[in-house]
Formats: C-alpha cells, structure tokens, sequence
C-alpha cells in the first residue's frame, strides 16, 4: 500500500511536493486555505487550520501530516497528537520556529551563534538596547511576519510603538523581539533533513540575496564559500535540527559577517525558498527529501549535480495577462532554463514562481537564470 502524507496548507510548497510525491507513489492529500490555491492538484479538502475538528477531520487517513508553512496553532497540534496522529515536524520543534523570542532563547540555550538580542516591552526597554548596540537596532514582530513584514530597522525608542500598542494582549505580554544590527557581507541558508530516526543530510551552504525583505536570488553553493564556512554552515544546521528535534526539512537563515563569523536570522521548518534550487541543482530536491524524511524513508543524496545552480524568483509577474502567455517565449530563448510556476495571479512583489539554471561557470548560469526570470515581468 502506498505511503499517504497529508500537507496542511495549499500555497506553493505543498504544490512542489506533488511531483516527487507521484515519482515516489506517495499518496498526497491537501488541506488548502481557500478553492484554487497554488496546491490545488492535490487539494482534498478545504478548510480552516486553525480549526481542530477540520484539521483532525483532514488527517483521519494519512501515515503523516506534515506543512506548507508554521502557522498551525498549538492547540491543534495537540489535538492531532492526541488522536494518534503521526505530525512531523512535531508540535515542540514547530513552536520554535512559530516565535521569533522562543527561537531565540532556544538559540542561546544550544550555544549557536547569533546576533545580541532581547526581549522588549515597551520604549524604555527599547532605549536601553539601542543605547548599547550603537544606536540602531533591528525589531521583529515574534509571530506571523514573511517576506519581511513585521521586520523594522529602528534608531528611536519610539520607533515601534504601533507594535508595542498591538501586542499587548498577546501570549508574550506585547514583548517584541530585538536584535543588532548586523553588518553582514552576504546572507546565506543551510538545508538539513531529518528523519524521525535521527539520519541527518545536509546541503551545500548557498547564498541567498533579499530584496525589500524578499528573497530574490539564491547561488548554489554560496560563491567562495571556504571549506571551513561550509563546515561550519553544515554543523550549525545539523546542530539545530539535533537540538529542536526538527523533523523534515530545516532552513537555517544565515548572516555571514566580514571576520567570516555566521550567526543565525531565522528558522524554517519544511521546503525554503533558498532551497528551491534543489529541484533542478541537487541528486535529491528538498521536496523529495521533505517526503522521504516525514515518513521515516532513509534519506537521499544532498550534493549538487552540477558545480553550481542559480535560482532567481520570480516576483510580482507580468502586470499585464497570465504567466503561461510568457511562457512560449521563455522556453525558446532559454531552454537550458527550468521554469517553475505556482499557479497564482500576478501582483507585485509577489512570489510566482522561479527559474533554476544549472551549469559549470556560474556567470553564464546566473546570466541564463536572470535573463529567463526577466521575461516574466514588464
Ligand atoms: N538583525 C538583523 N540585522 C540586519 N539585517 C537583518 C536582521 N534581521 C533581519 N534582517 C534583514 O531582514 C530580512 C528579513 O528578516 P527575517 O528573515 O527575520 O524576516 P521574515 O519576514 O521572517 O523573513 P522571511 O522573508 O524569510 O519570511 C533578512 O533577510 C535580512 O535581510
Ligand atoms: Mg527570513
């Protein structure tokens, strides 16, 4: 019989584990947000995460449930895990990467390198930080920020007081997050899997290149990487994925400083955007993998199949007409290009879908990966 894996939420990452999961034989099932989202092939069902009944409803006959993205609520979790649900990753892993300052305390506790950091509650709190990290400071929203919303530089105790205002109810008594600035040289992301049983496969370190809080660019591996950085990289990503638990796929978000010091942004528990490489660069995609380590398969290969990969996102799409009218014309001028798309309407600055290119010079490949990107957007 087949394996079945359940995905809660329907955005673009459950989208990009129906194709591994058909080459496997994987039985994949879809509780999507809405009708016609970006997983919509294999949406089963329709309906609210954040309600237990829809949730446990969803998960009656699969082997594992697993996400689209970290947002399921604790108590659902629960839920699951009392019914005799298999979750992977499981509720206390989740709960780190749900919460900035949960991830941050738990950061400090494994002894992994990262930027000075506090939690605030109010301006004074604020003022205190900033007057001893140089007079600027970076504040985070510990829940639901993406794409850089709920990310703020700020150099006035003031600076946040929308969000203080905001938070006050809410589980960290209005604490938000803040961090140094970090003059980083270039951010980075480190892939691991693991599986319940503990095996661990770790990728090449990459770089990854934000715009506007957004991820735009990913190198694979990350351009003059030493083999020290990559070790480094690997063993802090093994580490955190040990320490929490974490099952599936992790993403390490990464600063990489000018001393070559690297001290971890975020986590990301399932698929990253900085792994989307993987589809066409690596022996084994981070979708597969996902698949492979939630049910407990042994794991695949995680090295490149060329000397680099570039992906390029594409943002926004066209501001006129559907994505697949580009198509045509980015098949004929680039058909070393992988295109991949995730079934959205374009609007700006929004994530559409993404071009791989994989090759031997990593100038030509990033040429192809920009210049087959491009054709999506006016
Ligand atoms: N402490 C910091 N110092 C300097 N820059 C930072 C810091 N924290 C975040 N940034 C910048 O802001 C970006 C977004 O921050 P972060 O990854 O925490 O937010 P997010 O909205 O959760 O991101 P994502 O887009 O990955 O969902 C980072 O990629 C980095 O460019
Ligand atoms: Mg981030």
């Amino acid at each position: 019989m087949a394996y079945r894996v359940g995905v809660i939420g329907g955005g673009q990452l459950a989208r990009m584990m129906i194709a591994p999961a058909v080459e496997l034989g994987v039985e994949i099932r879809v509780l999507a947000e809405q009708e016609g989202m970006s997983a919509t092939l294999a949406a089963t069902s329709v309906g609210d995460y954040r309600d237990a009944e829809t949730v446990l409803a969803f998960a009656r006959d699969v082997d594992v449930i697993t996400f689209d993205h970290e947002h399921v609520p604790q108590d659902v979790l629960a839920a699951l895990v009392e019914a005799g649900v298999t979750v992977h990753p499981g509720p206390a892993a989740l709960a780190v990467a749900q919460d900035k300052l949960v991830m941050r305390q738990r950061m400090a506790e494994l002894g992994m390198p990262q930027p000075e950091w506090a939690a605030v509650t109010g301006p004074d709190e604020l003022a205190a930080f900033l007057a001893e990290n140089g007079g600027r400071a970076v504040v985070k929203t510990p829940r639901g920020g993406y794409d850089g919303k709920g990310v703020r530089v700020v150099s006035d105790a003031h600076g946040a007081d929308d969000w203080f205002a905001a938070l006050a109810e809410d589980a960290n008594g209005g604490a938000l997050l803040v961090e140094e600035l970090v003059d980083f040289t270039r951010e980075l992301a480190q892939q691991v899997a693991r599986t319940p049983s503990g095996q661990i496969a770790t990728y090449p370190v990459v770089e990854t290149e934000q715009r506007d809080g957004v991820c735009a660019e990913v190198l694979a591996p990350a351009p003059s990487a030493s083999a020290r950085l990559t070790d480094v990289a690997a063993s802090v990503g093994a580490a955190v994925a040990e320490g929490l638990g974490v099952t599936g796929m992790l993403a390490v978000e990464l600063f990489e400083t000018s001393d070559e010091r690297i001290l971890i942004n975020e986590l990301a528990m399932r698929p990253h955007n900085s792994g989307h490489w993987t589809q066409d660069g690596a022996v084994t995609s981070q979708f597969e993998q996902h698949l492979r380590a939630v049910l407990d398969l042994p794991l695949g290969q995680a090295t490149p199949l060329q000397p680099w990969t570039v992906m390029v996102n594409i943002l926004g799409g066209p501001a006129e007409g559907g994505i697949t009218e580009r198509f045509e014309n980015a098949m004929a001028q680039h058909p070393a290009a992988k295109i991949h798309t995730y079934g959205k309407d374009p609007r700006p600055g929004r994530k559409v879908g993404h071009v791989n290119v994989t090759g031997v010079e990593l100038e030509d490949v990033a040429y192809e990966a920009r210049a087959a990107a491009s054709l999506f957007l006016d």
